[in-house]
């Protein structure tokens, strides 16, 4: 199975090991080995970018009620858990430091794909490879915005859901990749993503015999909480 092994790719930085979308979840991520991190990234008004996956505070904050109404400053300092606050996204990508490849997903819109398109080209110019990233998001228009406004840095597709012409929206995009929930790993999905050289990944995925199912169909990563758990397989 070496040959066929997807890669790790750590979910929320590593959220099975630490506060998800915390700095201390993309350290845990490294730790336990991923050559790629996600995350999820919102524009707040107040033109700062920031890492959160619900549009709301409660789950993962110590705060209440919508993140876009939350004073920036006040938002910035909240409880993550385990005292770690909501990291910006230049705070995340510089605790990165390059240790780890880095899959940004747009979680808004308007104004988002533009805002990240403006920090990762101040990336590019400081010396980092297009590589280094990948943009994804459920919001295909603002990946399309992003896709114009950066071409460089590789975009990919995500999907929860099989549509009806299978990966074609994937070529306007120039994606080079399909991001898929685990619940929707059809094999003409996945044989249509392969025709068009689309590195396909799944996400989530924490289970052993999961993990070696989807092995055997040949997906080339999974998103995980716990890479920890992965890896020693
Ligand atoms: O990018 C893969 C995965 O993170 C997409 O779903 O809801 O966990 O952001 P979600
Ligand atoms: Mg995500």
């Amino acid at each position: 199975m070496s040959q066929t092994k997807p890669i790790l790719i750590g979910h929320r930085g590593a959220r099975g090991l630490a506060p998800e979308n915390t700095l201390l979840a993309l350290d845990a991520g490294i730790a336990a080995g991923c050559p790629w991190l996600e995350f999820d990234v919102q524009l707040h008004p107040s033109g700062q970018l920031f890492l959160l996956h619900d549009l709301t505070l409660e789950r993962t904050t110590s705060g209440r009620g919508l993140a876009s109404a939350c004073d920036w400053h006040r938002l910035h300092a909240l409880d993550a858990g385990q005292g770690q606050h909501v990291p910006t996204l230049d705070e995340a990508l510089d605790l990165i430091d390059q240790r780890a490849r880095v899959n940004i997903e747009l979680k808004t819109w308007d104004g988002t794909a533009a805002a990240v398109a403006e920090c990762l080209r101040t990336r590019l110019a400081e010396g980092c490879s297009p590589k280094q990233f990948i943009v994804s998001s459920f919001h295909l228009p603002e990946l399309y915005e992003f896709k114009q406004l950066l071409p460089e840095v590789p975009v990919a597709v995500l999907l929860c859901g099989v549509p009806l012409d299978w990966a074609a929206c994937t070529s306007e995009l120039q994606a080079v990749a399909l991001n898929l929930s685990a619940e929707f790993v059809d094999a003409r999905l996945l044989a249509d993503a392969r025709a068009r050289g689309l590195k396909v990944n799944v996400y989530t995925v924490n289970d052993a015999a999961e993990y070696a199912r989807l092995a055997a169909l040949g997906v080339d990563g999974v998103f995980t909480d716990v890479p920890d758990r992965l890896a020693a397989l």
